[in-house]
């Protein structure tokens, strides 16, 4: 085979030439995933004394619904892999109306926090979800009224909630719940109570995604009417994913997170060159579960697809990545 003679060979560029060898590639390599970059997110259920200690989220291989102590048993297991962070999510024994069980003193997570702060003091960064749905009967994220989603009671719950995983001594909190004001009422708060060096991480541009699926089974938290369209964003919007954050930020939010991760990756760009504060991006459950039953099929390769897709949301713009693939990508990287 040879050229066409219009065509000159010595006149193209070759950018193989920086791919031919393993070292060089390393070197040129643009993004590099750390173990540093996750937060391993955990599921602590009430009440499992006298049950097994842990059970596995079905759709969620790998993921437990768990006690406080097998929990902490597992942050061991994190922090041996260099994974320094977690974030809580409580499974309480009795849901309510209000979802008083987020905000109580002796709460699943407030316990699960002291316990985490006890056992490893700073070497452990312990950040607590803050909503509502995992503690209310109907599953919404705020009270409700006949099939209203009702904001400003929820806002006053949430930072009441905040406020008792800051005593319980959380190092920060990430409210979830998508009501409108919630960060402001938070900071205010954390500040008026003493507070004020407190960081939150905002769910800014949280999506009413299909992709939380084994998340509700987790987190036992599906809605028991209606769907969370009215507080979370429409996958169809990006102009609006920059102004729920510019107004996150406006409030006092100190790390914004764009969720889901793989299908937003724009909008993950988007807000990383149009603000200065740092992205986190939750590479969620149904992003997990997907990975793990196609790899399970045989039908990809699971480590592969799983850095792969690390990797991408990483270079998208997110210095932070809430990952149940946290512990498994550490393992990977520890070899390397
Ligand atoms: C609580 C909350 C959800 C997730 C994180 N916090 C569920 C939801 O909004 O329905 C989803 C996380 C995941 O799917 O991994 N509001």
């Amino acid at each position: 085979m040879t050229t066409p003679d219009r065509f000159s060979m010595d006149l193209i560029e070759r950018p193989r030439r920086l791919r031919m060898n393993a070292i060089l590639r390393g070197m040129v390599e643009e993004t590099r995933l750390s173990a540093k970059d996750f937060i391993y997110p955990m599921f602590i259920e009430e009440g499992r004394k006298g049950r097994k200690d842990r059970q596995e989220v079905a759709s969620m291989p790998g993921v437990h619904r768990q006690s406080i102590e097998a929990a902490i048993k597992e942050m061991e297991q994190c922090l041996s892999l260099g994974v320094r962070s977690v974030i809580l999510f409580g499974i309480p024994e009795v849901k309510d109306a209000l979802g008083s069980q987020a905000y109580a003193e002796k709460g699943i997570v407030q316990q699960a926090v002291r316990a985490a702060k006890k056992a490893f003091g700073s070497d452990l960064l312990v950040v607590t979800d803050v909503c509502l749905c995992e503690y209310t009967d109907h599953g919404h994220c705020a009270p409700v009224r006949g099939n209203e989603v009702l904001n400003d009671e929820g806002v006053a719950i949430h930072a009441q909630t905040a406020l008792s995983h800051a005593r319980a001594g959380a190092d920060m909190v990430a409210p979830s719940d998508m009501m409108d004001g919630r960060v402001g009422a938070i900071r205010e708060t954390l500040d008026d109570a003493g507070f004020s060096g407190l960081p939150i991480m905002a769910y800014s541009a949280k999506y009413a995604s299909g992709f939380y699926g084994p998340f509700r089974e987790a987190a036992d938290s599906t809605p028991q009417f209606g769907d969370r369209r009215s507080y979370q964003m429409d996958p169809a919007n990006s102009d609006e994913a920059l102004r729920e954050v510019e107004l996150d930020i406006e409030e006092g939010a100190d790390i914004v997170m764009v969720k889901p991760a793989l299908p937003y990756l724009d909008i993950i760009r988007r807000v990383r060159e149009t603000f200065g504060v740092p992205v986190a991006a939750y590479n969620v459950s149904g992003e997990y579960a997907m990975v793990k039953a196609a790899a399970r099929l045989g039908w990809i390769d699971h480590d592969r697809v799983m850095m792969e897709s690390l990797t991408s949301i990483k270079r998208a713009g997110a210095s932070i990545i809430l990952t149940y693939f946290a512990k498994d990508a550490a393992a990977i990287l520890k070899d390397q």
